[in-house]
């Protein structure tokens, strides 16, 4: 039925991108914007992947005009979203945008419920590619259901857009949210820290534990969202960057960038370009890979690749030096013997033949893509 579907196609791979709300919050305008857009571009970071640019929360004015219509900030957006989506267009983006399934948003601007069509035309109107959908303020309303009715209105709208269900994982989306959206999210907010909790954010290695078990939900046009990168924000160290961002990789999270792209060190540049540890993200198996193994001071984590493949990620969760000793036929999905390469040395390490030994610093982590050679017992 025309009216009850999502469209298809267009999330194989975990969508890439940059968000604003990790660094700006609501202090958000149309410069911030154009000149994101265009640091992307000549650091690189769009040609590694990164091609969807996502306005959050604040783009809103106060209230909806005379004629029920969202309508950005004149003073904060004043050429508007349709110039707006046309500049990220033109500069090769694709244009995404957050609002709220609920009566306002998180940040308090109008939210969609009860205008989800008209919303959905309006966006089509302005050439939004992705719309990021909230869950403030939804009162007693059913996430499902609510979700449903904005893909519908989406679908009716006629212009393909990614739909990202944000409802936190409340209401459990990966149950439904494969018919629904292309990609939601398993947790709530992300902050910047390696693994501290409150109740409205938490680190990374925080929402990392609770990503254990979703990995069979996962597939291409139905991502988990274990939320944004804080990869460049200032308080993870380089170890915990490399860490968060190789295993965002391993469960094939979405991988949108929520530092000031504009002023990138070096070191968070080679994070977030490194293309061999985002081919992991974007294998095109499209199968997220899970927990393998879990001791109080390091964890395995491994994802079956394309090819026969696999990348296997060893993570000391300790606060000190660990050493990583592996017999290789423990890995028991491994199946013969396999080339293994270093992907944030950039280096070949010989083959699974012989037991791996290395030393991994605190919080760190070893990535390694294993190839087949051949088949039989290692
Ligand atoms: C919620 C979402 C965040 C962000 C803010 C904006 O907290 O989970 O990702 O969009 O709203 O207010």
């Amino acid at each position: 039925m025309a009216s009850a579907q999502k469209f298809q196609g267009l999330a194989p791979t975990p969508p890439m991108g940059w968000n604003s709300w990790n660094t700006f919050g609501t202090h958000i305008d149309e410069k911030l914007i154009h000149e994101t857009a265009d640091a992307l571009v000549s650091s690189g970071m769009q040609a590694a992947g990164y091609n969807y640019i996502v306005i959050d929360d604040g783009w809103e004015a106060d209230a909806r005009n005379d004629r029920g219509d969202i309508v950005p900030d004149p003073k904060r957006f004043p050429g508007g979203m349709k110039a707006l989506g046309e500049y990220l267009h033109s500069k090769g983006f694709k244009f995404g945008i957050h609002n709220c399934a609920g009566a306002k948003t998180c940040a308090g601007f109008p939210g969609g419920r009860g205008h989800e069509f008209q919303d959905a035309r309006t966006y089509a109107s302005w050439g939004v590619d992705y719309l990021k959908y909230d869950w403030c303020e939804h009162g007693t309303a059913n996430a499902e259901e609510t979700y449903k009715t904005m893909r519908d209105g989406l679908y009716a709208a006629g212009r393909p857009m990614v739909f990202s269900i944000c409802e936190w994982g409340n209401n459990k989306p990966w149950l439904w949210g494969q018919d629904v959206g292309h990609l939601w999210r398993t947790t709530g907010d992300i902050t910047d820290c390696y693994d501290c909790q409150d109740i409205y954010a938490m680190g990374w290695k925080y929402i990392l534990k609770g990503q254990v078990g979703l990995e069979k939900y996962a597939g291409p046009d139905h991502w988990n969202d274990p939320d944004m990168l804080e990869v460049g924000n200032g308080k993870l160290s380089p170890a915990e960057s490399r860490a968060h961002f190789s295993l965002w990789c391993i469960v094939a999270a979405p991988l949108i960038a929520g530092n000031d792209v504009r002023a990138m060190t070096a070191e968070v540049h080679d994070i977030l370009t490194r293309k061999e540890v985002i081919a992991v993200d974007q294998d095109p198996l499209g199968k997220q890979g899970y927990q393998f193994m879990e001791h109080p001071a390091k964890e395995i984590w491994v994802r079956e690749l394309s090819g026969g493949g696999w990348a296997v990620c060893f993570f000391n969760t300790s606060d000190s030096k660990t050493q990583m000793r592996v017999h290789w036929p423990y890995l028991s999905f491994l199946n013969g013997t396999y080339e293994i390469r270093d992907l944030w040395q950039g280096k070949n390490l010989g083959n699974t033949a012989t037991d791996f030994v290395a030393d991994i610093p605190t919080h760190d982590v070893i990535l390694l893509k294993l190839s087949p050679v051949k088949k039989g017992t290692p």
